[in-house]
């Protein structure tokens, strides 16, 4: 949401949210975080059809599929956000033998021509979560010692 805030600001009124994914852990909140604040929000999952053109209304998409670089470029609007949640291992034979890379659910590469902004995998959504972990355990303490919440 910060990465997103960035871009559009705290109001997300009058913008297509498009979040790939509904598990718990991510597709979920990630929904509840974007109807919060104001944007419409629709969530795909393995049922969904026609992904791509669904994708291609999004003014924000957020990919949390587990699946190596399966959102193509063609599928990105032209200005779309594009959040990469996905952290998948593939081989890498092109650096040596049983070697291996991460690759997000985005095809990055295609994704970075038609996206306004786009986080990459890895480098993105990854350390802000721990950047953000961090933040949250700061301020937990503060406010178990009854000090005044820290700001960042
Ligand atoms: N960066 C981070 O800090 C962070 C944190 C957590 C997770 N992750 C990564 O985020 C990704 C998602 O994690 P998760 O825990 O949410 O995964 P998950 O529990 O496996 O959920 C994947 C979701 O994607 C949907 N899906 C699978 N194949 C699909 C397809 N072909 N078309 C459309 N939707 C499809 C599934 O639909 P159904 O519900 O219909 O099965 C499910 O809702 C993974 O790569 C994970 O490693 C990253």
């Amino acid at each position: 949401m910060l990465l997103i805030e960035r871009v559009h600001g705290k109001d997300l009124s009058g913008l297509n949210a498009v979040v790939v994914g509904r598990s718990n852990i991510v597709g979920k909140p990630m929904a509840n975080l974007l109807l919060a604040a104001n944007a419409t929000v629709t969530v795909a999952h393995s049922r969904t059809k026609n992904l791509p053109e669904l994708c291609r209304g999004a003014d924000i998409l957020v990919a949390a599929v587990g699946r190596p670089e399966m959102i193509k470029g063609e599928w990105v609007r032209p200005g779309t956000t594009v959040i990469d949640v996905g952290i998948n291992r593939i081989a890498a034979p092109e650096k040596g033998n049983g070697k291996n890379r991460l690759v997000g659910d985005v095809a990055y590469a295609e994704a970075v021509d038609h996206a306004g902004a786009i986080t990459p995998v890895p480098g993105g959504v990854g350390p802000m979560t721990i950047a953000l972990l961090m933040a949250n355990t700061l301020t937990s303490a503060y406010l178990a010692s009854n000090l005044p919440r820290p700001q960042f």
